[in-house]
């Protein structure tokens, strides 16, 4: 913690010092006093360039003069970050490049263990021995699963109707489970309100200023990975707005510490029916964030909601960033699912997938500029959610094992293929 200089309220602006609030601004309350972190970007500098100049990447310990820990020790003993970035050529003629940054290669298959393991480390340093979190799925898995490697309990509030895998990972890992009959916003308020009445830590999406800090090292070690040398713009699904706030953070950073000229601009992409940030962002011009909330409804169950927590972050840094978003329905969704396997052999769930959907949109509508090169961020496995997946492709061709079965079926499919 030793470059972080204050936490200050995104709303009104007020300082804290550093370790003097552990969640939110008293005066603005949960929903719009999330918190930034602050650092001493002189100070932190020389210390980052010196650690990233170490040999190579391996985890988020290397970006650690900028991360508000104080004993590293405290992070989970699992490897978080590190996760690859394959660059494609030739998408089509527009454009140069397009870099696919994997995180579902993280210990429990999504980004959010970026996030989680800040949290854990502040609440070991706390000695918390119980944390708790409302998520529509991977925030809950990741926090059980590197939770039960720090040896910690887990309480997690998810909507009943999370994905059956997402259930099973949380189960498997041993958290203590409340399936909430009710949408992924009411979990949120349910948790908010059972922390406070048994003073366990939350992890929940936003409330927590270090939140952000953990997620803002895939911007950072996607610089690393392309020596800081950026594509022009970064689509990334947005669903709480926390990725997207950090993304925007974190390339900031690297402009401050002189490591980079620019940000790239951010592309945040939000499902049609959950798409609260985005009709906040249209209506923003750098004042007050005009909050509507909505129903959420989308296939894109981690980016189901529509009470997006930190909304406030979202629409402020994507505005300074000079960035935009855009909506996809759910059907360039399952299509864009389908289309990032079969031509990058990438396997994203319905929410990931969002991101590669929007960068179709922005090709088709001829939006991207004079981009050469963009990333997109594919935040959670495929395997999170193999009924959505599966809806969206044919079954196999099902024969008795018998190579005449397998004539028949390739005579009946019109297939034939080279030797
Ligand atoms: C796979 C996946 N992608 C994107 C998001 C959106 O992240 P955020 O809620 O920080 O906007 C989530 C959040 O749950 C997620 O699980
Ligand atoms: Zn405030």
């Amino acid at each position: 913690m030793k470059n972080v200089t204050e936490l200050r309220c995104v709303s009104c602006g007020k300082v804290y010092g550093p370790t003097e609030l552990d969640y939110t601004c008293p005066d603005c309350g949960t929903r719009i006093g999330t918190l930034e972190v602050v650092y001493d970007y002189e100070s932190a500098e020389l210390e980052f360039k010196e650690k990233v100049g170490e040999g190579p990447i391996t985890d988020i310990k290397r970006y650690s003069p900028l991360l508000p820990i104080e004993n590293l020790d405290n992070l989970p003993p699992l490897r978080i970050g590190g996760t690859p970035l394959y660059g494609f050529h030739e998408l089509t003629d527009e454009l140069d490049k397009v870099w696919i940054k994997d995180d579902s290669g993280n210990p429990t298959a999504s980004y959010k263990d970026r996030a989680t393991a800040l949290a854990i480390a502040a609440a070991r340093q706390k000695g918390t021995e119980t944390m708790t979190c409302a998520s529509t799925g991977n925030a809950a898995s990741s926090l059980a699963g590197l939770a039960a490697a720090s040896g910690m309990e887990t309480v997690i509030f998810v909507p009943a109707a999370a994905p059956e895998a997402k259930i099973a990972q949380l189960l498997v890992y041993g958290a203590n489970v409340f399936a909430v009959e009710g949408s992924y916003d009411q979990a949120y308020d349910l948790c908010l309100e059972a922390a406070k009445s048994y003073g366990w830590y939350n992890r929940s999406a936003a409330i927590h200023p270090f939140l952000v800090e953990g997620k803002k090292t895939g911007a950072l070690e996607m610089a690393d990975q392309l020596n800081w040398n950026l594509p022009d713009k970064v689509f990334v699904s947005v669903g709480d707005g926390s990725i997207i706030s950090s993304l925007c953070k974190g390339f900031r950073e690297l402009v401050e510490i002189d490591l980079i000229d620019e940000a790239p601009h951010i592309v945040g992409v939000q499902a049609e029916g959950a798409d609260t940030i985005a009709r906040a962002f249209s209506r923003y011009n750098g004042g007050e964030v005009e909050i509507t909330d909505q129903s959420a409804n989308t296939v894109a169950d981690s980016i189901s909601v529509g009470k997006p927590r930190d909304i406030v972050k979202a629409v402020k840094y994507t505005y300074e960033n000079g960035g935009s978003f855009l909506t996809v329905s759910d059907d360039e969704i399952t299509s864009a699912l389908v289309e990032l396997a079969r031509e990058r052999g990438v396997f994203a769930e319905p929410a990931a997938a969002a991101s590669y959907a929007g960068l179709k949109k922005a090709l088709n509508e001829d939006d991207l500029g004079d981009s050469e090169e963009v990333g997109v961020f594919i935040t959670g496995s495929g395997l999170k959610d193999v009924s959505a997946a599966k809806k969206s492709v044919e079954g196999p061709m099902k024969v008795s094992p018998d190579l005449s079965e397998v004539e028949r079926a390739l005579d009946e499919s019109g297939l034939s293929f080279g030797s």
